[in-house]
């Protein structure tokens, strides 16, 4: 049996379906950020601006963030030393999770290594022990959640995305048996909000518990960055809030925030949780760092959110298609994945701006597109930039400008604030 032939030929599949992923080997600079150094194939360093990330507030960067972590790294070491139950349980994550219980108003907060353990243990345990459970997902819910769905071995039945009439009827169907609804409050390929209050709403009326993914939402909305729950004033009405640090709070690991016995639960039963070691003491005093400050954050959401919407009211402006929504994500339709690597490609090649070609099965086959995130480093001169390199890229591959299409508008509230940020100007906000 020829082994090594077996996975080429997996490797071909993905080759011929225009699947198989080509990582750019960047360097960040915080000094410098969104630009950074790509180290190309053929040897040669350049610069290139990053469009894609999703440290979405910059916090990964953020001076205090980074002397937090290397002062726990000094003071504690660099590893946590084992799983929480063997000595892995270093106070600054006993802190982190204080200081998430708090941001999401919950009695108790548990920290795992990723957003994707935090879904895999949570909805896999609370899936698991809630007896004869029916899970209702949403239809574009994240793998991580349909992997913790998997592993609870509860029913499952999905609703079609954000269709609150769908849900009911499900709702409806399913009697009185313990019922679980699991959506996202921001689903990130398409930018769009879930109703999070009347999701809430059925839930109480049909006797459901609710678990929503906040995991890019967190830290970008709310008064204190506590997500889409805290802004629309409905997180008392969500029973388990999950997040990640790795995205609004810039660095790593995930969380579910809920009432202390369902937290007990999954802390005690989730052996993605049991077996294997805790999160450094360094990532978790770098992550209470970012989420207390964005807590006073105010005007740096305001920052990230005013580029936003000014990058799509550019590129809209200039005849790309940008797929509307009301969320920081510009998501610019392509339609055709060879097509979508060949401009992502050509970004780079030709304009040093990275962003990574979204295709198949992040999305469905025919919707593939450039997701671009500004941050509020992203100055006004990077977006005129960013314009002009689409517009250049889609000329050159023939790919169609709408100048007839209704343009994003650009909110009158962010023309009077400053198209130029620093973290300077985010601890004047702050202090
Ligand atoms: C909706 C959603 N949930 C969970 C995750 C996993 O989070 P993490 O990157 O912290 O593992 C992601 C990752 O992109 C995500 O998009």
């Amino acid at each position: 049996l020829d082994y090594r032939a077996i996975f080429a030929e997996a490797l071909g599949r993905l080759r011929a379906e225009r699947r198989y992923r080509v990582f750019v080997d960047l360097e960040r600079d915080v000094t410098r950020f969104p630009f950074a150094r790509r180290y190309r194939p053929d040897g040669g360093i350049e610069d290139v601006v990053i469009w894609c990330s999703n440290d979405y507030l910059c916090m990964g960067s953020h001076p205090q963030v980074i002397a937090a972590m290397q002062e726990a790294a000094a003071r504690h070491g660099a590893g946590a030393g084992g799983t929480r139950n063997i000595s892995g349980t270093n106070h600054p994550l006993v802190a982190l999770e204080a200081e998430l219980a708090d941001l999401h108003g919950k009695e108790q907060a548990l920290v795992f290594t990723s957003g994707w353990v935090s879904n895999l243990a949570g909805l896999g345990t609370i899936g698991q022990l809630l007896p004869d459970c029916l899970i209702l997902s949403d239809q574009y819910n994240h793998n991580s959640m349909i992997e913790g769905i998997k592993r609870s071995g509860a029913k499952r039945q999905i609703f079609r995305h954000n269709d609150l009439a769908h849900l009911e009827e499900l709702l409806q169907a399913a009697g009185e048996r313990p019922k679980l609804i699991a959506f996202e409050s921001l689903y990130s390929m398409h930018g769009d909000i879930a109703p999070v209050g009347k999701i809430a709403e059925l839930a109480k009326r049909y006797h459901a518990m609710t678990y929503m993914d906040e995991v890019h939402a967190v830290g970008l909305y709310g008064p204190r960055g506590g997500g889409i729950a805290e802004r629309d004033g409905v997180m008392g009405d969500i029973d388990v809030i999950e997040g990640t640090l790795a995205k609004g709070f810039g660095t790593l690991g995930g969380y579910i925030a809920a009432d202390s016995t369902i937290i007990d639960a999954v802390r005690s039963y989730a052996p993605s949780f049991i077996f294997t070691t805790a999160l450094p003491p360094a990532v978790a005093a770098a992550a209470k760092t970012a989420v207390q400050l964005l807590k006073d954050g105010g005007d740096w959401r305001k920052q990230h959110q005013r580029q936003a919407m000014l990058t799509k009211h550019a590129l809209s402006a200039a005849g790309l298609p940008v797929m509307p929504n009301p969320s920081h994500i510009v998501p610019v339709l392509v339609g055709d994945a060879e097509k979508c690597k060949a401009a992502s490609d050509m970004l780079l090649e030709r304009h040093s701006i990275y962003i990574q070609p979204i295709n198949y099965p992040t999305v469905e086959r025919g919707t593939e597109r450039l997701r671009i995130t500004p941050t509020p480093l992203h100055a006004d001169a990077h977006i005129a930039h960013l314009v002009e390199a689409m517009v250049d890229v889609w000329q050159a591959l023939k790919l169609p400008l709408d100048h007839a299409q209704k343009i994003v508008e650009f909110p009158r509230q962010h023309a009077a604030a400053p198209g130029q940020c620093t973290f300077a100007d985010f601890k004047k906000a702050a202090e």
